[in-house]
């Protein structure tokens, strides 16, 4: 079992729902953070707290630690922690905990205020899915062995019209290759 840190920084009252995708829920946690948990549709809609979870969310933090050492733009992770969560916002495990506060392993990371590409100005979209693409292909290049097949940019990439910027925040479908051996699948 991989031991977590309790998260103890800022938090919300509430964290409410943010994103979703097929794997994972992402929670407001602060006003500059937001948590990624791992859900399950089977047997009962529920947020995951086993070892097997445990071990993809740190994965998932230390390849995004990676990314961002490297300057690819990714949110800036915080950690994984056990993260105190009390939201409304999904039905959790055991009926009786569902107002409580409970303990959960989650990635604490940078929130990216943006919105999908889909919801650009249309005369933008095809630039910011090459931009998208273009992050991801970085990775590729500089050693995480993966083809981006399982990258769909519609719902892992956020554009940010303030600053102009396009985040790549779903990186998932490296994580196979990279769990197999963290330093092997990347190159200096
Ligand atoms: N750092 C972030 N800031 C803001 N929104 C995010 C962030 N990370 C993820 N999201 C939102 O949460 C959704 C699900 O996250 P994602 O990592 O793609 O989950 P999954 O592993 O299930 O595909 C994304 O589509 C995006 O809308
Ligand atoms: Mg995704």
């Amino acid at each position: 079992m991989i031991y977590l840190p309790k998260y103890t920084g800022p938090r919300l009252a509430l964290q409410s729902k943010i994103g979703e995708g097929p794997k994972a829920v992402v929670l407001r946690l602060s006003a500059d953070y937001v948590v990624k948990l791992r859900k399950t549709g089977w047997p009962i809609p529920s947020v995951q707290d086993d070892s097997a979870v445990t071990y993809a969310l740190s994965s998932e933090c230390d390849l995004l630690r990676e990314l961002h050492r490297r300057k690819i733009s990714v949110p800036k992770p915080l950690g994984a922690y056990r993260v105190p969560i009390q939201t409304l916002d999904f039905p959790w495990p055991l009926p009786k905990t569902f107002f409580n506060e409970r303990m959960f392993p989650g990635l604490v990371m940078e929130h990216i205020p943006g919105i999908f590409i889909e919801q650009a100005p249309i005369e933008k979209q095809t630039e910011l899915e090459r931009r998208a693409l273009e992050e991801v292909s970085k990775a590729i290049i500089i050693g995480l062995n993966h083809l981006q097949e399982g990258f769909d940019p519609a719902k892992n990439a956020m554009w940010v019209p303030e600053t102009d910027r396009v985040y790549v925040v779903g990186w998932d479908f490296l994580l196979p290759s990279f769990r197999k051996s963290p330093q092997g699948v990347l190159r200096d």
